[in-house]
């Protein structure tokens, strides 16, 4: 049976690594793809790649070292995608693409005002929240075409593939009650625009819209927020979230993933949360 195909970008640690870990695990047989942009301090994400060699029939991953500012690597970055794909021997597509890496802030303390607002910092914030991963979506946009929709359901509809955008809900411009974050708050803001651009540019043809040539299937492109989540860096800002619930990694990708597989054309452009309730932008 022809694997299913995933790219997790941002890996090597927190939920992206997670999503690797669940991922391997799936009954159904799924070739991952991650991304880290330090192979030599990814040590977890190494070691579970040391557990899935390639003579395991049913499970891959390669792992393949990408850090989102450097635009001049990403061509190299699509050969090494391109390489991955072929090894597989089926269709050369991505069915799936998780952009999973960020940062908060350059310094990991969030500003609490505008005093704490610098330039570079909302600069920095943004290239890697937003720029990194609409740039290797655009990178990775001919094997997204050649998905073949092997995660979601296509009950209203066939597509290539899912593209998922990590967002927060910090992004939500309605449900903002504390302010704050405010590099996070607006590179977020800026990824669910980006989600919703690419859903209409690439989504269903029926919304008179998309810019898809006829042969192509469309896209399925959804933001979609993990709650607050017990990985590494959320521990800094504990004490700025004093009545929230942090949810562990495995439940959040777990709940996650189970709304992965609901996923329909119906969700383009769609902000959800884990449990696939739709956000306010
Ligand atoms: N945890 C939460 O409560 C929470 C809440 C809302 C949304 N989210 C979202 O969920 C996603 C994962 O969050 P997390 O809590 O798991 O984060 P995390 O533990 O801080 O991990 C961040 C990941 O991003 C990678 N990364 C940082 N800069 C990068 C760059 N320039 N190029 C490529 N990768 C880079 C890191 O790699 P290194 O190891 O090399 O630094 C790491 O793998 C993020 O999109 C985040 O915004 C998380």
């Amino acid at each position: 049976m022809p694997k299913a195909t995933v790219l997790v970008q941002g890996a090597s640690r927190g939920i992206g690594l997670e999503f690797v870990r669940a991922l391997l695990k799936r009954e159904k047989p799924t070739h991952v793809i991650a991304t880290c942009r330090n192979i030599r301090m990814a040590e977890r994400l190494t070691n579970l790649q040391k557990d899935h060699q390639p003579d395991d029939s049913l499970h891959r991953l390669d792992v393949i070292q990408l850090d989102v500012r450097h635009h001049d690597e990403f061509d190299n970055f699509s050969n090494s995608v391109e390489t991955c794909l072929n090894d597989l021997k089926h269709d050369r597509g991505l069915d799936m693409l998780i952009n999973c890496g960020h940062i908060y802030h350059p310094s990991n303390r969030v500003e609490t005002n505008l005093n704490d607002v610098l330039g570079i910092d909302l600069n920095d914030v943004y290239q890697v929240n937003v720029v990194g991963p609409l740039l290797i979506t655009k990178i990775l946009m001919k094997y997204l075409k050649k998905g073949c929709s092997r995660f979601g359901n296509t009950s209203n509809g066939s597509y290539a593939s899912i593209i998922l955008n990590i967002s927060a809900e910090l992004a939500s411009i309605k449900n903002n009650q504390v302010g704050g974050w405010y590099a996070y708050r607006l590179s977020k803001c800026a990824l669910n625009m980006a989600t919703k651009n690419l859903a209409i540019e690439f989504g269903d043809r029926s919304q008179g819209v998309s810019h898809l040539d006829k042969s192509d299937k469309p896209l399925l492109c959804v933001a979609m927020h993990p709650g607050i989540v017990n990985s590494e860096m959320i521990h800094a800002y504990k004490e700025l979230l004093p009545n929230a619930h942090f949810e562990t990694k495995e439940n959040a990708v777990k709940k996650m993933l189970k709304t992965i597989d609901r996923l329909s054309l119906k969700d383009n452009g769609k902000y959800l949360d884990f449990d696939g309730n739709e956000t306010n932008y």
